[in-house]
């Protein structure tokens, strides 16, 4: 979509909590920016009974909710003139096609169109049938696309489906399928840091690393999205999608450029290369109380603390392990990534001094002290041998102002209106994902399977996701998060 083209975007579930909580807000601060294309119209389409004036004011005060720093009323007001809203059913033909006839109006001639599934997943596929119905993702008129939020599917076989049936009606360089931790700034830095670094690329591989670990730890709870989570769980909520991708970005082999296709299909490349999950080397936990939340079923096994190691069977990374984990309750939050190196050789110290060493780490912090810290040692003043380890560090706040990093939808939402799909994940990404995560699923939680370990709220988890580690001589490491 080029900025002198009219947009309209079209929100599908605009009366609920994610277009309240993040897609107004990101979309407001691109305005402020000034990135939005001239007389962008949005529109609202849900069940609920709202006026255009209700609904504007609804998101106002979801706005200053939400993002608080960034309300500023006027800006807000001039803004709110391009929000419309319109009732309706979207099992409903009849309602979808009272939409096609008013977006016409509304546009009144050529215009790119984006429509945003804000909606709960099992509206996604009659949803999509429905715009094929009334042929509202033909191009004659300007370009059409779609965006689809997550949960991309519950398993291998549904997203398979779903992808299937979103591929009758629209092309798949049409569709967008979200992953919102792709938008995340540092996220996209992994692969700028590993290939623009002329002394970092050459050792990113098993001669230099001894094992990498990927964590998303979370303080929060579960809320109250019992009913959805307690369906999920850990390994469908953050695995398959989130820490997945954070894996490939920093497996894989550089891409001949920026460029969608050529990102996705070395990502595509890393999880068909990834040995199948042992599931011996599976840790699940619960934290203690999950079971007593309002809406969870009091024998639940649904996992809230998930962590595991798995193989990539390529050149590049033969022989290293992965360690992945995420849970919820937990004692801070931190999204981070640790290459640990290996250790040089120690003869040379060994005849004089305890040279007992630790290794270079880097860490990649993604959130929330967004960074990158190289650990690495130095030996005590005034002694022989004696050593340390010290940090060095950067830090995005040293070098950046407050609002300079951009929200994941800011930059998700602006790709999707050009069309860049590189930040979104493809169908065969995704199904790939779930050939890795769909066999853990089934033999680590099954309904009436194992109990999940219990653990501690404000812990790290269960202490058996620190024996996994142990049993390879490693342990959890961070770089971000000062004990
Ligand atoms: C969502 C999950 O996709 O990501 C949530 O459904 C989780 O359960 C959230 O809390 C974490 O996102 P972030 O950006 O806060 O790390």
């Amino acid at each position: 979509m080029s900025e002198d083209r009219p947009t309209t975007i079209v929100i599908f579930g605009a009366s609920g909590d994610l277009t309240q909580r993040k897609l107004v807000p990101a979309l407001y601060n691109l305005h402020r920016k000034g990135r939005l294309p001239k007389g962008l119209k949005v529109v609202g389409f849900a069940r609920n009974r709202l006026s255009t004036a209700s609904f504007r004011q609804r998101l106002e005060e979801g706005l200053k909710e939400f993002d608080p720093q960034a309300y500023e009323p006027h800006a807000w007001a001039e803004f709110a003139e391009s929000f419309e809203y319109l009732t309706g059913n979207l099992d409903s033909q009849e309602d979808l096609a009272r939409l096609k006839t008013y977006l016409e109006k509304l546009e009144a001639g050529p215009a790119d169109r984006l429509y945003y599934l804000a909606i709960a997943p099992q509206l996604f596929e009659p949803t999509v049938a429905g715009l094929g119905a009334q042929n509202m993702e033909a191009e004659d008129k300007g370009r059409c696309r779609i965006v689809i939020e997550k949960p991309f599917g519950t398993d291998g076989a549904s997203a398979h489906q779903l992808n299937l049936s979103i591929q009758k009606v629209f092309r798949e360089d049409q569709i967008f399928r979200i992953d919102h931790y792709l938008g995340k700034e540092t996220a996209q830095n992994i692969l700028f840091f590993r290939f623009a670094n002329t002394i970092f690329e050459p050792v990113w591989n098993r001669n230099y690393v001894e094992n990498v670990q990927i964590t998303a730890a979370e303080q929060v709870d579960i809320g109250h999205r019992a009913g959805y989570y307690d369906q999920a769980g850990v390994l469908r909520d953050m695995f398959q999608n989130h820490l997945m991708q954070l894996y490939t970005l920093i497996a894989m082999e550089p891409p001949a450029s920026f460029e969608a296709d050529h990102l996705r299909n070395e990502k595509v490349k890393v999880l068909s290369a990834t040995r199948p999950i042992d599931t011996s080397h599976v840790v699940v936990g619960q934290y203690e109380g999950y079971r007593a939340t309002a809406g969870i079923p009091p024998d639940s096994r649904t996992p809230t603390y998930a962590a595991l190691k798995l193989y990539l069977d390529n050149w590049r990374w033969q022989g290293v392990p992965f360690y992945l984990r995420s849970g919820k309750a937990l004692k801070a939050k931190a999204t981070e990534i640790v290459i640990e190196f290996k250790c040089p050789p120690k003869v040379m110290f060994d005849q004089t001094y305890d040279a007992d060493f630790s290794s270079n780490v880097l860490s990649i912090c993604i959130q929330p002290d967004e960074g990158i810290h190289l650990r690495f040692e130095i030996k005590n003043p005034d002694s022989n041998y004696e050593r340390r380890s010290v940090d060095m560090e950067f830090h995005y706040r040293d070098y950046y102002r407050d609002g300079d990093l951009p929200a994941a939808y800011e930059r998700l939402l602006l790709d999707a209106l050009k069309g860049d799909a590189s930040l979104f994940a493809r169908d065969d990404e995704i199904e790939e994902s779930w050939r890795l995560i769909d066999p853990v699923i089934r033999a680590c939680c099954p309904p009436g399977g194992n109990e999940p370990v219990p653990y501690k709220r404000g812990s790290w988890g269960p202490a058996e996701a620190d024996r996994m580690m142990e049993a390879e001589g490693h342990k959890w490491l961070s770089g971000c998060v000062h004990p």
